[in-house]
């Protein structure tokens, strides 16, 4: 989720760079570096914090020239700091790369390498050390060559920019699963090229331009655009006029921040699960544990605690751990874990969920733990956050930014990575190879899952603009689906200001029930699991006193129509892997509701994204 921008032409390209920069500090902006070609030198400069703090560094510095590249980062591999910022290089400063994306095996690249002078403790420096590596000096068309060559020795996702001190007139850009835009420039005689990983810096120059495609290979030259694909073949790429304004380019078109990272998901959560499935095994592998198999047989009770939309992923984490690998497990909500007497000791495993990484009930839930001598590991978004850097040790979720208030991408790819780490202590207790196998590729196949049901939003909008003005909702569930009814919830209060309640759909019987109204309508989460006839006996009971029902159920379930007065299918996948896919409907219902009332989507009154107080 980093920024990359490029420019090559006849004019200045620091002034470029920096504003490109800037326009792009929506994506991250734990740091940031640009690498301006000046008389045959390569000047770079990098800086942690915002792009403020960069342009505060280059200060009076005159960098001239027509070629360069920049980097807004937020960090995936390795801490927050300038050795780890883009412009990564390699070859005593002649060549400068900056990559988005993750590459996976750049562990086993690293060991190969015949340069072993790191300054980095990142996966891009691999990448242009390789790319280096591939060179040659004596062949004018070397550099394309050389990021040709490194291409298939490389796993994972790279949207890439390189440049060298050799090549004035030149820069290949390459793309794999991390977006790269180029903007072709107004003026055809002069030949200017505008490279983003997004549209936004590009807009103030033009509104041509060209996307990259997965696979594509383009050589950004002066004497012109050379795009190859997948199999090295020269292709004619088509131009699109680009028509959005800079706001709306930065929500990749979308309205708000909160629909674009409810579309994200798919794309996201493949970042959550890359390069963290054993298939041959059947587990998982989450370096960020950093436990022997000998530690993780030792821990007799998992303790997790969260606020919020990530507290209710606890919740299925509980579920996974005690389902895949019989630890007893707890979800303490944060805020009220330091303030009674937790049992935990040596053999308790804590688990600090949190999409910011700052919130500070959570925080202070973290030193609680350590204090009592547990063993702590944080599931976190924003690397670097004091969360993660007090645990000492865990895994990042690779959600990306998320900027609305209402988390939506933090919450599937946590749910994600609690069921991996269940999958890994299950492996070490009971589960078989072949659940292992199962649930793997099950996961694997939420991200097109995902898709089906985004591809329906507009019904759940219909659906969302006739419940629109009730004062009150209930959303049920059952098993693993209740806490999904309080995430349900939770959205659907925190971004319409609408009261709503989630219950366990057998617990209205005793109590709760007696609100039911016809003016009081109720969203049921019904898919196909092991608790499905319960859940449709909650249903009647709801029916019987004439409420409106909105049901989410399995796709061709046709009794769950019959019942509903609104079904949202979603696609059939293993029970644990259920609310990754029924946490969407729920999310776009709560959006379009809030759509319909005109409220502040991405900035609900009250809230703030992160809470850093008590
Ligand atoms: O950053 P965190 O995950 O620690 O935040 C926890 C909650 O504040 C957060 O999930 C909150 O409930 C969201 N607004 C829910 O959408």
């Amino acid at each position: 989720m980093c920024g990359i921008v490029g420019y090559i032409g006849k004019k200045e390209a620091l002034p470029i760079l920096l504003g490109g920069l800037r326009d792009l500090e929506y994506r991250g902006y734990d740091s940031a570096g640009i690498a301006v070609l000046d008389d045959g030198k390569i000047k770079r400069i990098r800086e942690i914090g915002k792009v403020d703090f960069l342009v505060k560094k280059i200060g009076q510095q005159v960098i001239k020239g027509n070629l360069g590249i920049a980097h807004t980062r937020w960090a995936t591999h390795g801490g927050v700091t300038v050795p780890n910022a883009h412009p990564h290089t390699a070859g005593e400063g002649k060549l400068m790369l900056v990559h988005n994306g993750i590459i996976e095996n750049y562990r086993e690249l690293k060991k190969e390498l015949k340069d072993q002078n790191f300054e980095s403790e990142t996966d891009s420096e691999i990448l242009a050390k390789l790319i280096y590596q591939n060179y040659d000096a004596k062949d004018k068309d070397s550099l394309l060559k050389a990021v040709k060559k490194t291409l298939p020795q490389v796993r994972g996702t790279y949207g890439l920019l390189v440049m060298h001190a050799d090549h004035p007139d030149e820069l290949v850009a390459a793309r794999l699963g991390s977006p790269l835009v180029i903007g072709i420039g107004n003026d055809e005689n002069k030949r200017e090229y505008y490279i983003a990983s997004d549209v936004t810096p590009i807009l103030p120059f033009t509104k041509q331009v060209t996307f990259l495609d997965d696979g594509e290979v383009a050589d950004i030259d002066l004497a012109g655009l050379k795009i190859f694909n997948i199999k090295d073949e020269l292709i004619a790429k088509g131009i699109t006029k680009i028509e959005w304004d800079k706001e709306k380019a930065q929500k990749n078109g979308y309205e708000n921040f909160m629909l674009k990272e409810i579309f994200d998901q798919p794309a996201v959560f493949e970042d959550a699960i890359r390069g963290r499935i054993n298939m041959k095994e059947g587990t998982a592998v989450l370096g960020g544990l950093a436990m022997t198999p000998e530690e993780m047989r030792n821990i007799k009770r998992i303790v997790i605690v969260a606020c919020g939309t990530a507290s209710y992923a606890g919740m299925i984490g509980k579920y996974a751990f005690e389902r895949l690998a019989d630890i007893p497990t707890e979800v303490d909500i944060s805020s009220e874990f330091r303030y009674r007497d937790p049992v935990i000791n040596e053999k308790t495993l804590v688990f600090a969920l949190s999409q910011s990484g700052e919130t500070l009930d959570t925080l202070m839930a973290v030193r609680e733990a350590k204090r009592k001598g547990a063993t702590v590991r944080s599931i976190v978004n924003v690397v670097g956050s004091t969360i993660a850097r007090e645990a000492g040790a865990g895994t990042y979720i690779h959600a990306g930014p998320e900027i609305a208030v209402a988390s939506t991408k933090a919450f599937t790819n946590t749910v994600a990575v609690l069921l991996l780490y269940a999958l890994e202590f299950g492996r070490l207790r009971h589960v078989t190879l072949a659940t292992g196998e199962r649930l793997l590729s099950g996961l694997l196949e939420i991200p097109g899952k995902m898709n089906r049901i985004l591809a329906e939003a507009s019904k759940i909008k219909i659906i969302a603009e006739k419940y629109k003005n009730y004062p009150n909702f209930f959303f049920l569930g059952r098993g693993i689906n209740y806490p999904m009814a309080m995430e349900g919830s939770l959205k659907l209060k925190e971004t319409s200001y609408i009261h709503s309640e989630a219950y366990p759909a057998g617990e209205m019987k005793h109590g709760a029930i007696a609100l039911l109204s016809p003016d009081f309508p109720v969203l049921a989460i019904m898919t196909k699991n092991q608790l499905y006839e319960k859940m449709k006996s909650g249903v009647q009971e709801v029916r019987a006193r004439k409420s409106k029902v909105i049901v989410i159920a399995t796709e061709g379930d046709e009794e769950a129509k019959e019942m509903a007065d609104d079904i949202i299918y979603v696609p059939k996948t293993m029970e644990l892997l259920e609310p990754l896919l029924n946490t969407i409907p729920l999310q776009l219902f709560a959006y379009y509701v809030a759509v319909g009332l005109g409220r502040d989507i991405d900035r609900p009154r009250n809230l703030a994204k992160s809470v850093t107080v008590e």
